[in-house]
């Protein structure tokens, strides 16, 4: 396996629509290859997803995994090593929450974006197969992150106030614990 670079906002591949993925190629050994580099270099860097395009391969192809001791993130719920091809997203209800977002992409930013609180997501597996997710919460916000990537779109993209705006440091000075009792809330109404 090996570590991948992660391409940093401003890098026009972030902003590019990856293409999609044929099963062929998915069953291929590069690409298979290919997904244990992005699961690698996401874990490498605690990141909670990475999309394929973050390092520099535009294909329709997202990682995802919370462990539950993410230090960027330590109050999301779990997700489990999760693979996603092709993925396609739909809203359920119209319901929505403010999720507190920064990306691997951005260097020492983090802002509030709105996200549906439900939505069901269908993919493939690593291996082709079927699955389909139904997401809630804070951990929909994760997945509408990810798939985002895929769009050409960034988190600050969607940042409607940008006083939100605020680094790593000052988030955990002077944001967090106030982020964290309403996330806890989030995932009370809604579960993980
Ligand atoms: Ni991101």
């Amino acid at each position: 396996m090996t570590l991948r670079k992660i391409a940093q906002i401003g890098h026009p591949i972030l902003r590019e629509r990856a293409r999609e993925v044929s099963r062929e190629e998915l069953a291929s050994e590069p690409t298979q290859r290919f997904i244990d580099d992005l699961v690698e270099t996401m874990r490498d860097a605690n990141g909670a997803g990475l999309a394929a395009i973050q390092i520099y391969e535009p294909i329709r192809i997202v990682a995802i995994e919370v462990s539950g001791e993410n230090p960027r993130y330590p109050y999301k719920p779990k997700i489990p090593l999760t693979i996603l091809v092709n993925p396609v997203l739909e809203p359920i209800g119209d319901e929505t929450f403010d999720n507190y977002e920064g990306c691997l992409s951005v260097p020492n930013l983090r802002g509030m974006v709105r996200r549906h609180a439900r939505v069901k997501v269908r993919a493939w597996d690593r291996h082709g197969a079927e699955v389909e997710i139904d997401a809630r919460g804070i951990s929909a916000g994760t997945y509408q992150h990810e798939v985002d990537h895929l769009d050409g779109k960034i988190f600050v993209d969607r940042v409607t106030d940008p006083s939100t705006f605020s680094t790593w440091d000052n988030f955990d000075r002077h944001h967090r614990d106030r982020f964290v009792v309403y996330a806890k809330e989030i995932v009370a109404k809604y579960g993980g």
